[in-house]
């Protein structure tokens, strides 16, 4: 491997992330064909195309739901009792983490810290934070995103 490759290996990177954001935005997910159309355009396997995608929280290989929900299940927000969250949220919507409901309204993931711990147990609604949750507030929480 020549000079040159060592020095265009972080630019194609780069180039990969901010290519796959833009089909995020655009797309809502990032569909399998311009997975792969930029594997062959960037010359990079595709299995690390698929890894990147799967690494970073913003991006995903499925389509998501208009509104999607982070429920954050790291220590301080379980010890708070994030799973009864949880729980309420899968009661409510009908899906489990990872799923989104038949409508599209929701997709329901769980996440590392979202540095809300200070009002535990926290969610994100796309970019809005709700702490301090209770399986009570939930209802009202989902009733604000149609
Ligand atoms: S641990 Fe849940 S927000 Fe930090």
């Amino acid at each position: 491997m020549g000079r040159g490759n060592r020095v265009a290996e972080p630019v194609r990177r780069q180039d990969l992330l901010s290519r796959l954001r833009e089909a995020q935005q655009r797309h809502g997910y990032v569909p399998e064909e311009v997975m792969e159309e930029l594997a062959q355009a960037l010359d990079i396997p595709i299995h690390e195309v698929y890894g990147v995608v799967s690494f970073y929280s913003f991006l995903s290989a499925r389509p998501l739901g208009r509104n999607v929900i982070r429920v954050c299940k790291s220590l301080p927000c379980y010890l708070k009792h994030s799973e009864m969250i949880i729980e309420a949220l899968k009661k409510e919507l009908g899906i489990a983490p990872g799923e989104t409901t038949p409508d599209r309204r929701f997709t329901l993931q769980l996440t590392n810290c979202i540095g809300l711990c200070d009002q535990a147990p926290a969610m994100l609604v796309n970019y809005d934070a709700h702490g301090d949750l209770t399986p009570e507030k939930i209802k009202q929480i989902l009733k604000e995103y149609t």
